[in-house]
């Protein structure tokens, strides 16, 4: 089947009921996005169906069809993206693994709602767990990319 990702069109041999999460990180090897919990409670393999946010582990490749996924490689071609600058400015990472999800979350949020509140993001993002605690940080972050500093 074809599979357009990252504004590629890709022509994939996959199983039409396996996760989407595979097919990127398997088929494609797009490893950014992670596995967390395989059952959508986590958000660690959150990416972008035409722009909205989609827990690619319980997604079958089959129901993408013909729209665009975003993954945290296609984000931006150097990192630049303003939630990518924001997190490194506001020092977001911990351990990391929640983090590809959590700014796929971010970004689609700001798409949007460019200025969130601080309940817009909580409500926005409370699907991506960071066993880390960055949540304070995460919540200083979207407010940085939202003012454009
Ligand atoms: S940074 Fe470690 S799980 Fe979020």
């Amino acid at each position: 089947m074809k599979l357009r990702v990252n504004g590629r069109l890709h022509e994939v041999d996959a199983p039409a009921d396996m996760p989407l999460l595979w097919v990127l990180r398997e088929l494609l090897g797009l490893t950014g996005t992670k596995f967390g919990c395989g059952m959508a409670q986590c958000g660690a393999c959150t990416v972008h169906v035409d722009g909205n946010p989609a827990r690619s582990c319980v997604m079958p490749v089959s129901a993408v069809g013909d729209h665009e996924v975003t993954t945290i490689e296609g984000l931006s071609p150097d990192g630049a993206h303003p939630v990518q600058r924001a997190w490194i400015e506001e020092d977001v990472v911990q351990c990391g693994y929640c983090q590809p999800g959590q700014v796929m979350a971010a970004a689609a949020l700001l798409k949007a709602k460019p200025r969130p509140t601080d309940g817009d993001i909580d409500a926005a993002l409370s699907g991506n767990v960071c066993r880390c605690g960055t949540y304070p940080r995460i919540r200083a972050a979207v407010h940085r990319a939202a003012s454009g500093r």
